[in-house]
């Protein structure tokens, strides 16, 4: 499995039961009433059934003319998270960094890069944040560095040098006086051609699972941990509301260093990836063991703030591309040693083509086979082309992107989507080599584009630039044509648009009780062409959800036991019909219905 084809292939919280005193029990302290005692319920558990959403900096908002978004640009765009109904924004990584891969690439983990910004401005937008009860989530990477951090400035410096073994150095093989000889292994970079890079100063190969520019820290050093212990201290001391870790399966490497297996079709021919090379199982790179004890020390350091001003705060959320739910389930940690709270669900994101059976086998797990821990739910992210390339037909783009985020909101679990997917921002690829930014479609062109496509500006209003950035301004990706129709403000004053459909979405999870945690179960399971299930929380009537996945109208009839056939609508394809009864349902092409059940 080749990183890029992973990428590229696959690639409100309600309370939880409010806290209250029993009949005859004392009256609490001032300060601990049962109200005090919900809030703080609701505040511990912010993300539970939360709304996170992902924000690409560089592409937001452009402050102050230069073309790239920055931080004042986020915290000017505060008011229209909020209406949205987000709880928290995570940023891609803001540190300071060479930019090879525009930010992933960090050179110091306790600053902010000036092109983005500084750490007042930082502090001033989670303030703001906060004011808005939207939490600031960090892009956490550790599975590498910039080639231009200090450490590894110093660990390249000489064999000797104290920082040498924070990173994976080995020898080659075969080298003599003369000649680098062959790199350790066949470990290939996810982005095309060998993991290992000479260092012809001090004579050895280092690791790097990404570009050259990024090597691969060296998790069995105990200062590794140390030093990323600290960090995350420094950042939530400033008040973020928990990290997004980046890589997080490929943090450990198979000491043996024996080659990865090749995959191969079923011809036994071995299978090409984008770069033209064989595809590798990713063995030995990839989803080691080590990584739990890794995720369970930095649980335990952000619990250690969770006690301090915002008792069980801070959200740890996983970048966990793997493949079956088992794998997936292992990521919240064994009881006790808690790991992840939101490990990602990309089980579900990635199927990349409206299958009614397939959706619903993958709901389906997450609900069953999580051991009973919370999904976190997403169709989209930066490092993907976004929903219309990869569920739309072209013709009913908007439409798959209402069942789509039905799915993503109706869903029991925390749901996170990508700045722009609540417009139906389109994927934007370059149509010329020169123009690409992405270093993975320089190499990859023209199979592989990179992934500008997916990172374009913000669609903010139908000026010139689109109100992400001042007219006349070259911005650092273009702003797509179709800015012109698919933007913020025409979505605003359309009741029919998918931006008043993502609102309308969020807003039940935030007030339907059965809606925001209930649980979920799939009705009507042998339909291939529409997907049905019920959410049902004590208390609360029961919600029922349909999704025609086919551009054919089609009616379902459904039974819940103990249920009457009444229904009250709660969300419906705009300008369909009410329908008449639970056991007939009729909807449009692609059409959505969302309603409760009377008695
Ligand atoms: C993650 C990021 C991706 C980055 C890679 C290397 O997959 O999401 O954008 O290129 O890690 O840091």
């Amino acid at each position: 499995m080749h990183w890029t084809k992973t990428i590229a292939g696959c690639v409100t919280t309600l309370l939880l039961g409010a806290v209250t005193l029993s009949a005859g029990a004392q009256s609490a302290p001032a300060g601990h009433t049962p109200q005090a005692a919900a809030q703080q319920n609701r505040e511990e558990n912010w993300w539970k059934n939360a709304v996170i959403y992902e924000i690409y900096p560089r592409s937001f908002q452009d402050s102050n003319g230069d073309g790239i978004g920055d931080l004042n640009g986020i915290t000017q765009r505060l008011d229209y998270l909020q209406k949205l109904g987000v709880d928290a924004i995570w940023l891609t990584p803001i540190y300071p960094s060479p930019q090879v891969d525009f930010g992933y690439d960090i050179s110091d983990y306790e600053n902010i890069d000036p092109q983005y910004g500084t750490l007042a401005d930082f502090d001033r937008l989670v303030a703001e944040a906060g004011k808005r009860h939207i939490r600031v989530l960090m892009d956490m990477v550790m599975n590498h560095t910039s080639d231009k951090h200090k450490w590894f400035l110093e660990s390249k410096s000489s064999r000797t040098n104290p920082y040498r073994d924070w990173y994976v150095w080995r020898d080659g093989k075969g080298e003599t006086a003369t000649s680098k000889g062959e790199p350790p292994n066949n470990w290939q970079s996810g982005f095309g051609g060998s993991a290992w890079q000479w260092d012809p100063t001090t004579r050895q190969y280092y690791y790097h699972k990404f570009y050259i520019q990024q090597p691969d820290l060296n998790w069995d050093n105990p200062k590794v941990h140390e030093a990323f212990r600290d960090i995350m201290a420094f950042w939530m001391k400033r008040g973020v509301g928990g990290f997004r870790f980046d890589a997080i399966t490929t943090l450990f490497e198979d000491p043996s260093l024996a080659d990865e297996g090749v995959v191969k079709d079923a011809n036994g021919e071995p299978i090409l990836d984008a770069f033209g090379e064989p595809e590798l199982d990713n063995s030995k790179t990839d989803n080691l063991p080590g990584v739990h004890a890794v995720m369970q020390e930095m649980h335990a350091e952000a619990q250690r703030f969770d006690s301090d001003k915002f008792p069980g705060s801070r959200v740890l959320i996983g970048e966990t591309y793997l493949p079956n739910i088992a794998e997936l389930a292992k990521q919240y940690g064994p009881p006790g040693k808690p790991e992840f709270e939101l490990p990602m669900d990309t089980q579900l994101a990635f199927i990349n083509k409206l299958d009614v059976a397939v959706f619903r086998a993958k709901l389906t797990d997450a609900e069953e086979h999580l051991d009973g821990h919370l999904p976190l739910l997403l169709f989209d992210n930066h490092d993907n082309p976004r929903i219309d390339a990869r569920y739309g037909d072209g013709v009913h783009d908007t439409d798959i992107e209402r069942v789509l985020s039905t799915v993503l909101f109706a869903s029991r679990g925390t749901s996170l989507f990508y700045y722009g997917d609540e417009i139906g921002m389109k994927t934007t690829p370059p149509t010329r080599k020169e123009d690409v930014k992405d270093p993975v479609g320089v190499t990859g062109w023209p199979k592989e584009k990179g992934r500008d496509g997916e990172r374009t500006p913000m669609q903010w209003n139908a000026m010139p630039n689109a109100g992400f950035s001042a007219a006349g301004v070259k911005t650092w990706l273009p702003v797509p044509p179709n800015a012109a129709t698919i933007n913020v403000k025409a979505e605003e004053a359309d009741p029919a648009s998918l931006l008043a459909w993502y609102r309308g979405l969020i807003q039940l999870k935030k007030t339907n009780p059965a809606f925001a945690h209930g649980s979920n179960t799939m009705l009507d399971t042998d339909n291939t062409k529409v997907l049905s299930w019920m959410r049902q929380v004590a208390g609360s009537p029961t919600v029922v959800v349909s999704l025609n996945f086919t551009a054919e109208p089609q009616t379902v009839s459904l039974s819940i036991p103990g249920a009457g056939g009444k229904l009250t609508t709660l969300l419906k394809t705009p300008g369909a019909a009410d329908p008449a009864s639970l056991s007939t349902i009729q909807l449009g092409s692609f059409g959505v219905y969302v309603g409760e059940v009377g008695k």
